[in-house]
């Protein structure tokens, strides 16, 4: 197995005249939708030995047969996460935990019974995707999201899992995940579930977002943003958001759910953890009963709901709809504990306050 060091990485890139210049920070920005001028393919052909050499091709459409194993049996497993430029020293790039994306992308494979990329090859082919679009990753408060996503390559209709794997990198300028600023809109969702104790919940699979599908159009119907989902089988614990975990804040203290097993443990969420204890709130992991928190938002005890993740960042949940009932969260207002969680995570993601716990890695490319 190569070691990343040592790993080769070709490149095959546009000349110069022939790229698109970045947007600014200060334009409208609709997260992942604009790609950038390359992509990252790498191989893994077992009759040629295995991973391939990695390549930084011109962002293009590739060809797959009809019959490939990813169109009909879904094998399909997806990463994100974010390079930030520093606001201190504009020249450098930084990832927040990277190695944990690694790890997660490897696991997710293997819950999905593919072949995972080897955790030092996903770092190397990002560092070197990022460097060759480093002009892409713009300042605060935006920054450029990455997308490695993993395929089965084989074809053939019957049903097995793939021999060969395509992982391509994909990378796109972001800045706000939701439109409103001021707070999203989160329907708690009672027909569907999304993940159930056994199951792939805690993998990132394109299949687990894809049967949530009906439950997003149903939220997006009554103008709320994202889903909120209960545990698979009594269908009363909190889960999770459609992209994001779930936080519920108590005054100083703030609970979130429990990994049981169903729930994509998020990067975001475990640095929450820490960063929060860190500030000198209690912090707990726990089972957390839907009916509980609608009782303590009417009590007025719980005083804030947010939802963390890579794309989103620190989102606060202002209204919950459930049925018929809208609830407003803190009188549907962004609270001050989601504000100041938000800032301080930011400020470490962009240099703006000490790496304390030691979660960035410098862009090192060669
Ligand atoms: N849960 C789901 C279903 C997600 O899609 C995401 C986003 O990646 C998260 C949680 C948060 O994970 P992370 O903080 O690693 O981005
Ligand atoms: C992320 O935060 O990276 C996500 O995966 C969210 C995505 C579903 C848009």
């Amino acid at each position: 197995m190569p070691q990343s060091g040592s790993l080769r990485i070709l490149r095959n890139l546009l000349p110069r005249h022939k790229r698109k210049t970045p947007p600014s920070p200060a334009d409208e920005i609709q997260f992942g939708q604009t790609q950038t001028d390359h992509m990252l393919i790498c191989d893994y052909l077992p009759a040629k030995g295995g991973w391939q050499v990695p390549e930084i091709v011109p962002y293009a459409p590739f060809q797959l047969t009809p019959d490939s194993v990813v169109f009909h049996y879904g094998q399909e497993v997806f990463e994100g996460l974010k390079a930030y430029r520093d606001s201190v020293q504009p020249d450098q790039i930084y990832f927040f935990r990277p190695e944990q994306n690694a790890r997660r992308f490897a696991n997710s494979a293997l819950r999905l019974g593919m072949q995972p990329v080897p955790e030092d090859i996903f770092l190397k082919c990002i560092h070197e995707l990022v460097a060759v679009e480093k002009d892409w990753v713009l300042e605060s408060p935006a920054s450029l999201y990455i997308r490695p996503t993993l395929i089965g390559m084989d074809t053939g209709v019957s049903y097995r899992a793939s021999l060969a794997y395509r992982l391509f990198v994909i990378v796109s300028p972001a800045k706000n995940y939701y439109k409103r600023e001021t707070g999203v809109s989160v329907f708690i969702e009672r027909q569907h579930v999304r993940a159930v104790p056994g199951g792939s919940g805690e993998a990132k699979c394109g299949g687990n977002y894809a049967a949530a599908l009906p439950a997003l159009q149903r939220a997006r119907a009554l103008g709320a943003e994202q889903v909120l989902w209960l545990d698979g089988l009594e269908r009363k614990f909190v889960e999770e958001v459609g992209a994001m975990n779930i936080m519920f804040v108590y005054g100083d203290k703030i609970i979130t759910p429990s990994l049981t097993g169903s729930i994509l443990p998020g990067v975001t969420r475990s640095s929450i953890i820490q960063l929060a204890r860190h500030l000198g709130f209690t912090m707990e992991e726990k089972r957390i009963d839907i009916g509980e928190v609608l009782t303590d938002i009417a009590k007025g005890t719980l005083t804030e709901v947010f939802g963390c993740g890579t794309a989103a960042v620190i989102s606060p949940v202002t209204e919950l709809l459930d049925g018929d009932s809208r609830i407003e969260v803190n009188k549907g207002k962004v609270g001050p504990v989601a504000m100041k969680l938000k800032k301080e995570l930011i400020d470490i993601q962009f240099g703006r306050a000490p790496d304390t716990f030691g979660w960035r890695t410098l862009l090192a490319s060669q």
